[in-house]
């Protein structure tokens, strides 16, 4: 049996290819480099250069390689940019998951899990947020996943196919064996910056608005360890295996931390005090997101094991110095 990975050149399906390996399973990994990198992949999985909305291409690689699962993380995810361009994120995000479903259908796969993101819930009032707070995002990043989620449901309705949406928190972190992380030059996330800040790869961090509703005044996110993110990946794939149904689960600690106390974190862990500079709202972003993380613990029986802000950030720091050093040995071998 062989698990299709869409965007498994990237950080969080890269991710996935190595705990999927590390189990023994065969891997198709279909990324267009567009933000992934092909070092990123391990040997051992088969890495197909092309796009998850190429229906064509998609369907050769399910006819010819067994695959019994599914799993999309291929995605555009960077909030502001899906406000200043939606019609790219309907068109990536949506327009090419249907086509992508499609196809699964075609071929009849049985399992499919796929990437959603707490930015389904928009601005809620409830905190922690379960799976049955109102779904009202307010940004097109948002929009762009929650149509998946309902094609999905109709489809698993219609089909046999099941599904298990994963609705992610903030990602962070990197594998603790050192093997990958965050490599995106251009990211744009938290603790990613801040990192980079501390080792003096940007000019210190910019708080996106200090008059937020909060403990702070900065915004509140539940930062998941990516390795732990993984781990209920590997356990809704091993659900649906078994026949279980489809589910759709919050993936988060259900505790909160505000953009100035990972600063401070980061400050601490590195022992570097780089610049923080108070400036504007950034468009789209929310308040407050903090996991409800319960159903996820029941129904997959999922134990974190890297609930702790500060191994996540070393672990961030360790994979951007080796990504540092990859880059200078690359320039040194073009000299
Ligand atoms: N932030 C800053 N300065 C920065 C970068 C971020 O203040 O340089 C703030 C943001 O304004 C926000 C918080 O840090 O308040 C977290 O921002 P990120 O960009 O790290 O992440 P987002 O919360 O915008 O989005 C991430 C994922 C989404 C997911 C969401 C769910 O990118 O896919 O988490 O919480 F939907």
């Amino acid at each position: 049996m062989t698990v299709l990975v869409t965007g498994g050149a990237g950080y969080i399906g890269g991710h996935m290819v190595l705990a999927l390996l590390d189990a023994g399973e065969q891997v198709v990994v279909l990324d267009n480099l567009s933000t992934g990198f092909r070092w990123a992949v391990p040997e051992a999985a088969k890495l197909i250069i092309g796009d998850f909305g190429d229906a064509q291409l998609v369907d050769a690689i399910l006819a010819e390689h067994g695959v019994d699962a599914i799993a999309h993380f291929a995605a555009k995810i960077v909030v502001p940019e899906s406000v200043a361009d939606p019609i790219a994120y309907y068109h990536n995000n949506t327009a090419k998951a249907l086509s992508l479903l499609e196809c699964a259908v075609r071929h009849k796969i049985k399992h499919f899990i796929f990437s959603s993101t707490a930015a389904v819930y928009g601005e809620p009032e409830i905190s922690p947020i379960s799976e049955q707070t109102p779904l009202a995002p307010i940004n097109p990043y948002g929009r762009s996943k929650l149509m998946v989620e309902w094609m999905l449901q109709d489809v698993a309705k219609a089909h046999d196919l099941r599904f298990a949406v994963l609705r992610y928190f903030n990602v962070a972190g990197a594998d603790p064996k050192g093997r990958l992380g965050q490599s995106s030059p251009k990211a744009t996330h938290l603790i990613k910056v801040a990192v980079q800040a501390a080792l003096g790869h940007r000019k210190g961090v910019d708080v996106f608005g200090a008059d937020y509703p909060t403990r702070d005044g900065s915004c509140i996110r539940d930062y998941i360890q990516v390795t732990d993110l993984i781990d209920a990946h590997l356990l809704a794939l091993a659900h649906l295996r078994k026949g279980g149904e489809s589910l759709t689960c919050n993936c988060g600690y259900g505790r909160g931390l505000s953009v100035l106390e990972v600063v401070d974190v980061v400050k601490q862990v590195s022992g570097v005090k780089f610049d923080v500079r108070i400036s504007g709202r950034r468009p789209g972003d929310p308040a407050s997101l903090v996991a409800g993380a319960d159903r996820i613990r029941t129904m997959l029986h999922w134990t974190p094991r890297h609930d702790d802000v500060g191994e996540i950030v070393r672990q961030a720091l360790d994979w951007e110095r080796r990504l540092h050093n990859r880059s200078i040995e690359a320039d040194r071998q073009k000299v």
